[in-house]
């Protein structure tokens, strides 16, 4: 059974994630779910918060585990010994950009595959985006979000329903 990598950049975590994730840890012996960073890219939460976030929504799956990873994605499973890449669908306009990430990845390192979950259809319009964007306007936000998340993002955005 072959190691599998969740990356993503989990800026929070949602409950869209936790569907992915918990699918792919019984299809899985292992699943390492990581926390990307780009310097390059402004995020609301820094990298440590993001794991922290994540570590926790994950307590619960005995074969899963968190890690942070910079730079190209094909390193980190290279240091993983990972071939396999899981990612959520959502709707039609993921898939250019999936497409896209998952054929770079396997020239950039032959052999790996991605794997594309489906969204289960109450996270079809679910995303860490639009998280971010009802709690900055004060919005409720717990229907999307661990209450561990939302407790970080209510003490971020104090006006929070
Ligand atoms: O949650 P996101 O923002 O869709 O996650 C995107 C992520 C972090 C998985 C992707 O940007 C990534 O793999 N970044 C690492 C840089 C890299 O390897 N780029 C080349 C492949 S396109």
């Amino acid at each position: 059974m072959p190691v599998a990598v969740y990356p993503g950049s989990f800026d929070p975590t949602t409950y869209g994630h936790l569907d992915i994730i918990e699918r792919a840890s019984s299809l899985f012996e292992r699943l390492i779910v990581a926390v990307g960073g780009n310097p390059a890219k402004e995020y609301l939460f820094d990298m440590a918060d993001r794991v922290e976030m994540a570590e926790q929504a994950c307590r619960r799956f005995p074969n899963v585990e968190v890690d942070s990873f910079t730079g190209l994605l094909v390193n980190f499973l290279a240091h993983c010994g990972a071939n396999v890449v899981v990612r959520g669908l959502r709707a039609v306009s993921d898939f250019e950009s999936e497409l896209q990430m998952a054929l770079t990845n396997r020239i950039l390192r032959p052999g790996v595959e991605t794997v594309f979950l489906m969204t289960s259809p109450e996270f079809l319009y679910l995303s860490s985006s639009t998280v971010r964007e009802i709690a900055l306007l004060g919005g409720p936000v717990h229907t999307f979000v661990p209450p561990h998340v939302e407790a970080r993002l209510k003490a971020r955005f104090p006006s929070l329903d």
